[in-house]
C-alpha cells in the first residue's frame, strides 16, 4: 500500500528554527520529526512519497541516509501546491486505496483499525479525528453517524461544529483525485473536504495521543508525549551526577548537566547545563545554559547559549544565538 506525506509547508510557526531547516527535519527527541511519523506506519505501507517544496534537498538527503525499511521517495514540488495539489501531482503514481498524512503530527492512531473502518464503511475518503478542547486552530467536523457532513477549517471558536478535529491522517480511494484540479494550488481542507462531505466522506474518531508539532505549544506537547511513551532515558556516560533530575528526560551520553533538569526535557548531543534550571523544553545539539540560567517551555537552537542568570520562557531561540547574561526572553501569553 502507498502513502503520501505532505511535508512541504514553510513551518512559519516554528521560526526561527525553520529559517534554516525544513519543518520535517526539526529534531524531536533528537531525530527529524518526520521519522517519528514513518516509524508508526506499518510495513504493509511499503511505498511512501514525501512531497516537499521548501528546502527539498535537505529532506531528500536526510531521508536518503536513514534506514527506513521501505521505499521512501522525497518528491520535489517546484511551487507549493497546497495540501491537495501536492497529492494530485502524484496521482499517476498512486494505485488503489492510499493514505495521506500530514508531516507534522505525532499520534497513536492504529493504521490497521483505521483501514478496517474505511473498508467497512466503503468510504470514498476517511479522515481520522481526535477530540480536543479548543478546536479552532484545526479543521473541525460536523457528523451524522460516521459521515462527515461539514468540514470547517480553522473556524472562529463559537462557529466550530464540534470538538472533533481533523487529525491530518486520511485514507482515500483513487476517485478522490478526480475531485482535485491539476497543476494549481488546492487546499484539501478548504476546497476538497467540504466538497466530499456530500459524497462519502467518513470520520474515524480515535483516542490515545495526538499532537501537531508545528507550533511551539504543539511541539512541546509532542515532546512530552514521546518522552512518556518510551522516549525518555539518560545515557550511561552522560555527566549528570551533580544535577537534580526530575520526571521524564532524555539526556544523551555526551551531555554535561548540573542544576535542575526536568520534567519533560530533551537535551541534544553535546548539550551543557551549568547549574541552570530547565523544564518542559528541548535543547538542540550543542546548546548550553550557563550558571543560574533558566529555560522553561522553550526550544533552544543549535549551538545557542543562555547566559548566566538569563531567563527564557515560552520562546524559540534560533540557532547560534546567545541570550546575554541576565537578559529575559519571555513571550507574552495571549489572554
Ligand atoms: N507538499 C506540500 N505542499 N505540503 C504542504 C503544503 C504545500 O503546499 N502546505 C502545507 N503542507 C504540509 C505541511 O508541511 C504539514 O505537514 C501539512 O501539510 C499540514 O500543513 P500545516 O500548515 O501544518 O497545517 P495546520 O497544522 O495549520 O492544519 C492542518 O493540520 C491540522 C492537524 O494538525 C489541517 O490539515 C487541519 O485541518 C488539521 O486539523
Ligand atoms: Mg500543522
Amino acid at each position: 500500500m502507498q502513502a503520501v506525506i505532505v511535508a512541504g509547508g514553510l513551518g512559519t510557526r516554528l521560526r526561527p528554527l525553520t529559517f534554516n531547516r525544513p519543518k520535517a527535519l526539526v529534531p524531536l527527541l533528537n531525530r527529524p520529526q518526520i521519522l517519528h511519523i514513518l516509524d508508526r506506519l506499518p510495513k504493509s505501507v511499503d511505498e511512501v512519497f514525501v512531497a516537499v517544496n521548501y528546502l527539498y534537498e535537505r529532506v531528500r538527503d536526510a531521508l536518503h541516509d536513514a534506514p527506513l525499511g521501505r521505499t521512501v521517495e522525497v518528491v520535489e514540488e517546484p511551487n507549493p501546491l497546497g495540501t491537495a495539489g501536492a497529492v494530485k501531482r502524484l496521482g499517476d503514481r498512486l494505485e488503489g486505496t492510499f493514505a495521506v498524512y500530514n508531516g507534522d503530527v505525532i499520534d497513536s492512531l492504529s493504521f490497521s483499525d483505521f483501514l478496517a473502518f474505511h473498508r467497512k464503511r466503503r468510504a470514498l475518503a476517511t479522515v481520522a479525528l481526535h477530540e480536543v478542547e479548543d478546536p479552532s486552530p484545526f479543521g473541525v467536523v460536523g457528523m451524522d453517524g460516521t459521515r462527515i457532513t461539514r468540514f470547517v477549517e480553522k473556524p472562529a471558536a463559537q462557529e466550530a461544529p464540534s470538538h472533533l478535529v481533523n487529525a491530518g491522517r486520511y485514507l482515500f480511494e483513487p476517485e478522490v483525485l478526480d475531485e482535485i484540479p491539476a497543476d494549481v494550488p488546492v487546499s484539501m481542507e478548504r476546497e476538497v473536504f467540504p466538497k466530499l462531505a456530500t459524497k462519502g466522506l467518513h470520520g474515524y474518531p480515535f483516542t490515545g495521543y495526538w499532537s501537531d508539532a508545528g507550533t511551539l505549544s504543539g511541539y512541546l506537547a509532542s515532546m512530552s508525549i514521546l518522552l512518556a511513551n518510551g522516549g525518555a532515558g539518560v545515557g550511561p556516560r552522560a555527566k549528570v551526577g551533580r544535577a537534580k533530575v526530575d520526571g521524564a528526560v532524555l539526556i544523551p551520553d555526551d551531555c554535561v548537566a548540573s542544576g535542575r533538569i526536568g520534567p519533560n526535557v530533551v537535551m541534544g548531543p553535546r548539550c551543557r547545563v551549568d547549574d541552570g534550571t530547565v523544564s518542559n523544553s528541548t535543547m538542540l545539539e550543542g546548546a548550553a545554559i550557563e550558571a543560574g540560567g533558566v529555560v522553561r517551555g522553550s526550544v533552544i537552537g543549535e549551538d545557542s547559549t543562555v547566559g548566566p542568570g538569563a531567563v527564557v520562557e515560552d520562546s524559540i531561540v534560533g540557532d547560534g544565538a546567545r541570550v546575554g547574561s541576565g537578559r529575559r526572553v519571555i513571550r507574552e501569553r495571549m489572554a
